[in-house]
């Protein structure tokens, strides 16, 4: 998996890198240059077609990736007809769509107005807006209730972002995922699952770190590793349960 460093302090309030400083910086190096680049990956909005749906995503928003699959198989392959389902940060919709093929009750939430309206016009034409509320969120705020499953793809890196674009793949100082962690159990159903898609090129020790503090169990259910600009990046599908331990 990920390389640790192991004389890295555990975050408390704040956010310290839990990668290597030699990670954290080939990270940051990535990130600048993905910005310089930026135009090129926003693109200029596309019609997709992607397991059996076709979604249009705007250019603010986050576009289907060569990934994408490994979330939404699981999404398809994990959803039961009575579950109630969160889908935290849904950009295009397309993990909400997914899921109301099964299930009738599904909340999609967004801080990006652009993707709230884009997953809004996805879901009428994927013919499931009577099944997908989309609300503007950040993280919980708008939030209420419990869920059987919960599904976050959260941005990977944690810098500050210089547009709507960026901040669907940085998160400064990982402040939407922190809280999101912090608050999920309150949102979980005892038996709820979550699907959380993720890669080495974010902190990854941060994430499990996070999980493990909230007595997550966590499996890894799809991986693939993938060569960008001559590194090993490998994306990771994971489902978490509640910890269950005898007291
Ligand atoms: C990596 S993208 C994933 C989009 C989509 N779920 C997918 O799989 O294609 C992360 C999404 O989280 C959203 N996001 C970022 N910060 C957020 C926050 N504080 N609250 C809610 N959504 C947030 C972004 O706008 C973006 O749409």
């Amino acid at each position: 998996m990920a390389e640790t460093d192991p004389t890295a302090k555990r975050p408390a309030a704040g956010y310290t890198p839990m990668v290597t400083e030699e990670h954290a910086e080939r990270i940051r190096r990535w990130h600048e240059n993905a910005y310089n680049n930026g135009k090129a990956e926003a693109g200029p909005g596309r019609t997709v077609t992607y397991l059996g749906r076709t979604l249009v995503i705007p250019p603010e928003v986050m576009p289907i990736t060569g990934v994408s699959h490994l979330l939404g198989e699981a999404v398809l392959a994990e959803v039961r007809e009575s579950d109630r389902v969160l889908d935290m940060g849904t950009g295009s919709g397309v993990n909400a769509i997914l899921a109301a093929s099964h299930a009738a009750d599904v909340l999609a939430v967004d801080i990006n107005p652009g993707a709230v309206a884009a997953a809004r016009r996805n879901a009428e034409r994927n013919g499931v807006a009577d099944r997908v509320e989309v609300r503007h969120s950040d993280v919980f705020s708008d939030v209420d209730g419990e869920f059987d499953l919960i599904v976050f793809d959260p941005p990977f890196r944690w810098f500050a972002p210089r547009d709507l674009f960026e901040a669907a793949m940085t998160d400064e100082n990982y402040r939407a995922m922190t809280e999101f962690f912090r608050a999920a159990k309150r949102h979980l159903t005892p038996t709820g699952r979550m699907l959380i898609f993720f890669g080495t090129s974010g902190d990854l020790p941060y994430l499990e770190h996070l999980a493990d503090q909230q007595g997550f169990r966590t499996e890894v259910i799809a991986q693939e590793g993938l060569e960008k600009d001559g590194w090993r990046v490998d994306y990771f599908t994971f489902r978490l349960t509640q910890d269950f331990r005898p007291t």
